[in-house]
Formats: C-alpha cells, structure tokens, sequence
C-alpha cells in the first residue's frame, strides 16, 4: 500500500504547506489551505479503469465499443425514495443524503437499508455483491442503533439479520470492512464525523470530509458497492466540507422540513443517473417515514377559507403537482420593517413588496411582513409570485381570498403576470382536489387546450386586475379599493 503523509494545500493554487497557515503565502488567499493526504507512490488502477491491467493505465476505447452502462438499479422497497434516485440506486455510485440535524436522514438510511436487502433477498443481489447493507455509525452507539431499528420494526424480518451495523468512523476500516463483507451498499453516517487516519484535522474539517469521501467514492466505484453518505447541512444551507462533496458524489439528495409539522420533502439536488425534478414526501410518524400516497394535498395545512393572508397556490415539483397553501401576516411595522420568509425566497418576497407597492397600490414599506408555506415545504417556483402577492394584500386588506379559489403565475417587475409552465397539469390536479376558480396568466389561459369540468378560469393580465379577482369584497369597500396612482 502506498505510504501516505499529509500538506496543506492551497484550494485557489495548488501550494502545499507542511503547516496550516491562516493565509496561503503563494498566493495571498485567506483561509485556503485544507489537510490534504500526499501519496509518495502513484495510486494504481485508476477509477473505473477496471482491475487486472497490472500497468493501472485504462487504454482509451471507441464510442461504439464503449461498454453499455444501463446497469439493474437497487431498488431501495421506498418508493419515493427510488423516485427521487431516478428508479433506484445504481450499483457502485455515491449518493450523498443531506439535512439538518434531527430531520430524519438515520430513519430513512435505516429504512432504506432494510429495504435494499428485502429487494436484494428477494430478487437476487448483483454479482460480486452479498444481500447485505453495511451501516457505519460515527455518530451514534450501536445501542442507539438498535433502539431505532426496534422502533422502526426491523428487528424481525429479514432486515435483522442483513442489515450489519458497526460503530466506527475511521474509513480505511471502513472500507475494510466493506472489502471483507461485500454489501450491496455501504451507509456511512454522518461524514462529518468520518475521519482519515493519516490526517490530524479533526473530524468535521474540510480535509478530513473531503479525503473520507474520496476514498470511499474509490471503494464504490472499484468494488461496485453503493455508497450512501450522510452529510449534517450547516444554517446557511450547504453541505459542511464547503460544498467539496457535492462535485465528488453521483447523486446529492436532501431531506427537509418542519420538524414540528412531521412532513418530509426528499430532493435531487444532483443526479447523475436521473433528473433532478424529482421530489419524495414523507411523514414522520411513531414508526418512522411513511410514504405519503396523495402528496399533492399534503402541503394545503389545515387551510381555513375565509382566513385573510391564505391562498393556495398550485406548484410543480418534477412531474407532481403539489398545492401548497401560502399564508401571509402583514402588521404595521418599526423604523425598520421585518421581512421573514420561511420556504420561500426572501428576495423575491422583498422584489414582490415592491411591486405591489409601485403597481397595485399595496403599500407595505412601513409594515413588517412573514410569509411562508404550510407544512414546511420549500418551493421556489417562479409560480408562487402570484399566490405569495395575493397573500400579502389578502393580509393587508384584511379581505380573505374568495373561497375555492387557487391561484399560480409569475409576477413581473411592471406588475405584469406572466405564464408558467405546466398550465393544464396544475389546473388538473387543483380540480381533482376540489377547487372550482383558478386566478392565473391570461397569457397562459388563452394558450390552455380545455380547462377542467366545473373550473372557472380568470385569466388577469396584471397584478391589480389579479387582486380584484382572487380577493372577496371587502365589507368596507370604500377602504378596500386600491390607493391612486397616477396615470402612466
Ligand atoms: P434522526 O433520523 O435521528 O435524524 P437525523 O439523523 O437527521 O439527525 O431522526 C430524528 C427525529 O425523528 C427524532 O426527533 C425522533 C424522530 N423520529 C420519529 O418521530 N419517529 C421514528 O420512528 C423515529 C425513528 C424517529
Ligand atoms: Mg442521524
């Protein structure tokens, strides 16, 4: 085996330390230097050069004769999850499974897990490969383990004897022991607590996730064993190892959502076998992630007609169509408004203020507003403007929306509403849930092929129009016209 001694080099210009340093003296960039393990021998057999060549070096090969790489996927026994994957986890690849701290991802790998095997046992495992999924937990005891295993129910069934938990955080063990055991997928939580040996970084440090994560892709593309990394998402949203990872893996799912609200949103962020679209919905429930088999509704909350500031709104995940109800509170605010926005992009809350504020007489520049969506749910299709503004004047106006109303369409800066795509699927699935009055684009609706039986269609060209539309009369109706504005 290649004898292996760490530097610390350079992330903008490759310069190798053997200090840490707070700046890098090649090129003057701060904070750049991460531990990086240095071979003093080549690595031999590249990745994906396959094994036996002895010289290590892959001889280039014709397209035509290229190997076809339409491999069995895995079928993880979730069906969302498999979704999500683009139809199940490709033998030898690198997923990496991120989320907050408590959401859910050990539930789900545990679930995962057992899955694999019931499918593996079932069907047959891939040649080479034992029907066997090997857990390393860094993180928590095996005790703690097998406490949510039981809780999960997987201590009867075939789970309990396939599924081969070890507590160890020292990859060059784990990948050992992977060697030794032939799983058809190894799960590996978290890597951040992952560490290399030759490396003196502690766990957690960009080094030590990078390096781990290295290694084990080569343990995965080598020995055809799925890796499945779990990674701890900081506040701002990335994967800890700054993002390092993210090019490193095949796929990149995350999980979120409100801890309290018990909904769960899986997403491709990245996938190199599938499309990124693609959106799993769980709930967590007293024996872990349930599939939700009618996720469509999931997301409405306990939506209440007639409360001012709520509107749903009809959203495209991938190919489902998810109505989701946008609930806004505005209140007269301070010298310096608060703007909170809780699922959906803050800047486009702040862009949609303005708009309503120079095109549809909606002035909030001295009220503090929140807006967010039901169940936890983060969206960010262009869609949602026209919901979210609806919200914001339904608040504002105290004028709740008119009942059985849906609304979706993009707001331009000129207080213009914009089509969207996947027109006739969201008015679709809004009737099949019962809505009966869709307020959208009338760009969109003249483009329409047959609106739904029993939708009345609105189709509004601007903003105000759309307010005048969604909006139910007011009692104080002299109040609730919009503000003049001069004539453009
Ligand atoms: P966990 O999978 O440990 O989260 P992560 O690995 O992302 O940190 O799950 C954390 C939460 O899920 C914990 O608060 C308990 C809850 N939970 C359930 O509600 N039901 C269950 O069946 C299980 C196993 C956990
Ligand atoms: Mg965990």
């Amino acid at each position: 085996m290649a004898r292996a001694q760490s530097r610390y080099v350079c992330q903008s210009c490759a310069s190798a330390f053997l200090r840490w340093e707070g700046q890098c003296r090649a090129c003057g960039a701060w904070n750049s230097l991460v531990e990086t393990v240095v071979r003093d021998e080549p690595r031999t057999g590249r990745v994906g050069s396959g094994s036996g060549t002895g010289t290590g070096i892959a001889a280039p090969v014709a397209l035509l004769d290229l190997a076809d790489a339409a491999v069995a996927r895995l079928q993880t026994g979730i069906g969302e999850a498999d979704r999500v994957l683009g139809g199940g986890l490709v033998p030898g690849s690198v997923v990496l499974v991120g989320g907050e701290p408590g959401v859910g991802k050990s539930t789900l790998l545990l679930q995962l897990a057992a899955g694999l095997v019931r499918r593996a046992l079932a069907s047959g495992a891939p040649a080479g490969v034992e029907p066997t999924v090997l857990y390393a937990s860094g993180e928590e005891s095996t005790g703690q383990v097998r406490l949510r295993a039981m809780r999960l129910g997987l201590l009867a069934g075939p789970a309990a004897a396939a599924v081969r938990v070890v507590a160890e955080s020292e990859v060059g063990r784990i990948a050992e022991l992977a060697r030794g055991e032939r799983p058809v997928a190894l799960i590996v939580d978290s890597v951040q607590t992952a560490v290399v040996d030759e490396l003196d970084g502690p766990p957690g440090s960009v080094g030590q996730v990078r390096e781990s994560a290295l290694r084990l892709t080569e343990l995965a593309k080598r020995d055809g064993i799925a890796v499945i990394l779990v990674g701890h998402v900081t506040k701002d949203g990335s994967i800890a190892g700054p993002k390092t990872l993210e090019h490193l893996v095949d796929a990149v799912l995350s999980l979120d959502g409100d801890r309290a609200a018990g909904l769960r949103v899986l997403r491709g962020t990245k996938n190199r076998f599938g499309s990124t679209d693609e959106v799993g919905v769980f709930e967590m429930g007293e024996e872990g992630l349930i599939e939700l088999p009618d996720p469509a509704r999931a997301f409405m909350g306990d939506h209440v007609e007639e409360a001012a500031g709520s509107v749903v709104a009809a959203t495209l995940e991938g190919s489902r169509t998810l109505l989701v109800e946008v609930q806004a509170l505005v209140a007269p605010g301070g010298p310096v408004p608060r703007r909170t926005a809780s699922g959906l992009d803050p800047s486009r809350l702040a862009l949609l203020i303005a708009v309503l504020g120079r095109r549809a007489g909606i002035g909030l520049a001295s009220h503090d507003v929140y807006a967010n969506l039901a169940g936890g749910l983060r969206v960010d299709d262009p869609a949602l403007d026209l919901p979210l503004a609806i919200a914001l004047a339904s608040s504002l106006r105290d004028r709740p929306v008119r009942s059985g109303t849906v609304a979706f369409g993009e707001v331009g800066l000129l207080g213009e509403l914009r089509s969207v795509s996947g027109f006739d699927r969201r008015l679709r699935e809004a009737a099949r849930l019962g809505f009966t009055r869709a307020v959208v684009p009338q760009a969109a609706r003249s483009r329409t092929e047959r609106p739904p039986e029993g939708m009345e269609i609105v189709g509004v060209a601007t903003l105000r129009d759309a307010l005048a539309a969604a909006l139910a009369p007011g009692p104080t109706v002299g109040d609730a016209r919009p503000e003049p504005v001069r004539a453009r």
